[in-house]
């Protein structure tokens, strides 16, 4: 198969994890006979500094034009004083939209051997298999008003929570086709005892639940479920929540994981080219020192191929060389012990293409 691929490498860190994914999907299309061709584009603080706008026009062309698109972080520090629609992340967030990636999929799976590394005991992780499915085109980050304005003769500012029901319905629908072919369970998160947009979203929950008899649903208070992510993560298989609430979870979740450089994350929406990123952000503390932890993004990766392009094989070989090289004992610094030796960016990307290689003996 022959592939368009836009790739955003963004700010901070992007760039260097970027890179790495990419190496490993022209390792995949070699042994797969696929071509993948990619084309750069600026989004977020590098945009704002060539172009004056976090999110250029070209760049919204090249992504809808693709069949798949990688990005690696936004933001820094040299932004943090724009204006709010002059920031990176503002780029980001019209990405999203322009490209109505309505649903963020956010699989936090806990790789044995890594749970040492985790903050948390290693028998509450152990295990743990769970899908977050956040809410990414609608609520809080995008309700109108969103401003500053005077209030009792001070200066006041809001946002606005809004969704409405076919924005609920269908990243409702998403949540229980993911949990058809997994563990037939769905968890709606909300604050129905205090949000009326949680009351709706609750509404909607229980009305597209009947179209899914086979498949449990639960529904849990949001603050409830930030405490039972840490007291009992393995009761959860798909956890359904709008876009803020989506957001805190998940960088919470990442820690059963060991470390939020290990969290890939697909958006997807109507039909169009899906975007692939990790979680984390641009880490500008260690940005340019080959140092950050490329395993979220080519993660990433195997999603794009999972999801967008139907490579399933592909993509379970991805997933499979990251487990053999955590197996193996390789490790960044962020999910290294104190004493441990740790790889840089490229060093720990070399052996995922090792173990890719590897793999591939194994079955021919
Ligand atoms: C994420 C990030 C973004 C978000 C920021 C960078 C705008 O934190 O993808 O989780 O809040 O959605
Ligand atoms: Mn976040």
């Amino acid at each position: 198969m022959n592939k368009k691929i836009t790739v955003l490498p963004g700010d901070g860190i992007g760039p260097e994890v970027v890179q790495s994914a990419i190496e490993v999907l022209n390792s995949v299309a070699k042994h797969y006979n696929h071509e993948f061709e990619y084309t750069y584009a600026k989004l977020g603080g590098v945009a704002i500094d060539e172009e004056n706008t976090p999110l250029p026009e070209e760049t919204v062309r090249l992504c809808k034009q693709s069949d798949g698109v990688l990005l690696g972080a936004v933001g820094g520090p040299k932004w943090d004083t724009l204006p709010g629609h002059m920031r990176p992340e503002k780029g980001l967030l019209g990405i999203r939209k322009e490209l109505n990636l309505f649903a963020n999929l956010r699989p936090v799976t806990a790789h044995e051997s890594l749970t040492g590394s985790s903050t948390l005991k290693s028998e509450v992780i152990n295990g743990v298999d769970l899908m977050i499915v956040r809410e990414l085109t609608g609520g809080l980050y995008f309700g109108e008003p969103s401003e500053r304005r005077q209030v009792n003769g001070e200066e006041a500012a809001l946002d606005t929570m809004i969704y409405s029901r076919s924005e609920i319905e269908r990243i409702m629908r998403q949540g229980f086709e993911l949990a058809k072919v997994r563990r037939q369970k769905v968890t709606s998160v909300d604050k129905a005892n205090v949000l009326e947009s949680s009351r709706l979203w609750r509404e909607v929950a229980i009305e597209v639940g009947k179209d899914y008899p086979d498949i449990e649903l639960e529904h849990m208070l949001v603050d409830n479920a930030a405490m039972q992510l840490i007291r009992n993560p393995k009761q959860f298989d798909v956890v359904v929540t709008e876009n803020m609430f989506g957001d805190i979870l998940s960088d919470e979740a990442s820690m059963l994981t060991g470390s939020l450089g290990m969290l890939p994350s697909a958006s997807i929406g109507s039909g169009g080219p899906g975007l692939y990123e990790p979680i984390h952000g641009s880490a500008p503390d260690i940005a340019g020192q080959n140092k950050a932890n490329p395993l979220a993004t080519i993660a990433s990766t195997a999603m794009m191929l999972k999801y967008s392009f139907g490579m399933v094989e592909e993509a379970d070989l991805i997933d499979a060389a990251i487990s053999k090289v955590l197996n193996d004992g390789h490790r960044t610094g962020d999910i290294s012990n104190p004493g441990e030796a740790t790889l840089s960016t490229t060093e720990m990307t070399a052996k995922v293409l090792e173990a890719i290689e590897e793999l591939q003996a194994v079955k021919n």
